[in-house]
């Protein structure tokens, strides 16, 4: 079964919000103090909160084998001990994207922006989990999830900098920016 999490923005959690910034469309979460990540099933996961997002794990869409083989080769896992700054970044991309077939996404994806090429040069510092949830009706498309250490947070800037500007953000229709620390 693919695992599946909610992330609760509430009073209290495992990380303590920093900063939350709407990059693009109109949707804002109510303001929330801490996030935690919960599975699922936990019964965490329904009580009532500020907020609550729900998303999967999934399999991979783009990254040929040679691409997947390099990633899992440096990419470090979440939970690093020094590892005290987060990001969660959840993304809807336009109807545009969602039209398009399987291989022109990849086209825009790695051939025009670059996404993964210009991540791995942000790797081991930053690790990172992709969460899918387009198909279970949430507000976004994706949740992204990344960890690193305070000392890497000016990479980190430099890292989404660099993929906003790049062709795939053109598709990107709702984006939030929520940075966070560890309790
Ligand atoms: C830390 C370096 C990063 C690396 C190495 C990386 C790598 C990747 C790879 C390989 C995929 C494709 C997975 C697949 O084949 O299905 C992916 C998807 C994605 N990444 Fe990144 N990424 C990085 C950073 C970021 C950042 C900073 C953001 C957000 C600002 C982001 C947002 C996304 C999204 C939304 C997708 C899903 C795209 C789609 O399926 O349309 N990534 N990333």
């Amino acid at each position: 079964m693919r695992a599946g999490y909610a992330f609760i923005g509430a009073d209290a959690g495992t990380w303590r919000a920093q900063s939350t910034t709407v990059l693009r469309g109109d949707f804002a979460l109510p303001h929330a103090q801490g996030l935690s990540i919960v599975p699922i099933t936990d019964p965490a996961a329904s009580i009532p909160s500020a907020w609550n997002l729900r998303a999967m794990m999934s399999n991979v869409r783009y990254a040929t084998r040679p691409e997947l083989t390099a990633l899992q080769a440096i990419q470090q896992p979440l939970g690093r001990q020094e590892a005290r700054c987060a990001a969660l970044i959840p993304i809807r991309k336009s109807p545009a994207w969602w039209d398009l077939a399987q291989d022109e996404r990849r086209a825009i994806f790695e051939d025009a922006a670059q996404h993964n090429a210009i991540g791995m040069q942000y790797l081991p510092a930053i690790a990172r989990q992709l969460f899918h949830c387009r198909d279970l009706g949430e507000p976004f498309d994706f949740l992204t999830w990344f960890e690193f250490s305070p000392a890497n947070t000016n990479r980190f800037d430099d890292l989404v900098g660099r993929l906003r500007e790049s062709a795939e953000w053109h598709y990107v229709d709702r984006e939030l920016d929520l940075r966070l620390e560890s309790i």
